[in-house]
């Protein structure tokens, strides 16, 4: 069996938020991409089996005007949602209660290498020291207030250094593991 994983892999502005305040991304395309350099995702995206998204996230990726962008399975956490919207039924399912038992639900569905997407959701799989990877795409905008990516802890969780990379002369990309 694959080992199991639970990864991050998330742009924050340089005072760590992951939308404005008004919820807007806009700031994560303000480093110019001409030749759309694919900026870590893609490969990070052939690595994971499935994912695991708060509801505020799941809403996020439902407004953009494209289709549907995942074709692995999504699992929308959501104490509010009882079922995703009509349109969303087949690419993804609600759930709920304890990540053990979240978590349990994916495995047993033959998933190991969980991609966890959202702050409020990043921060209860850190609360209860279920990340593995964090990589984090650092954009230098100061955006001085919006959805923050990291929360208070119980107490303190070292990472390890894996990898660290300057792209497309703007952005700082670093991948650390969990140092257990
Ligand atoms: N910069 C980036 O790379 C990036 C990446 C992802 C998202 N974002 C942005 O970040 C924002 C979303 O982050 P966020 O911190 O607001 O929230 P989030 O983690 O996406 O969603 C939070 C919601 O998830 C549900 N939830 C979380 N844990 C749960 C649990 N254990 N059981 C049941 N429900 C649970 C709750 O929904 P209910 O209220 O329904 O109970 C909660 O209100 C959006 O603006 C999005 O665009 C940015």
């Amino acid at each position: 069996m694959m080992s199991r994983k639970n990864l991050v892999f998330i742009a924050q502005s340089l005072d760590g938020y992951i939308a404005d305040r008004n919820g807007g991304l806009e700031w994560l395309s303000a480093v110019p991409n001409p030749d759309q350099q694919d900026l870590g995702y893609e490969t990070f995206y052939q690595g994971i089996d499935a994912l695991v998204m708060g509801r505020n996230t799941f809403e996020t990726v439902c407004g953009f005007e494209m289709e549907w962008p995942y074709d692995k399975p999504v699992y929308v956490l959501s104490s509010t949602l009882d079922s995703v919207p009509e349109p969303f039924l087949e690419k993804a399912k609600v759930v709920r209660g304890p990540l053990s038992g979240v978590l349990d639900r994916i495995h047993r569905a033959g998933y190991s290498r969980i991609y966890v997407d959202g702050g409020v959701t990043v921060q209860q799989f850190l609360k209860e020291d279920l990340i593995d990877e964090l990589t984090v795409t650092t954009i230098p905008v100061l955006l001085g207030g919006g959805t923050p990516l990291f929360g208070e802890l119980p107490e303190k969780m070292e990472f390890e250094l894996v990898e660290s990379r300057v792209l497309l002369n703007a952005m700082v990309q670093t991948r650390y593991r969990r140092k257990r």
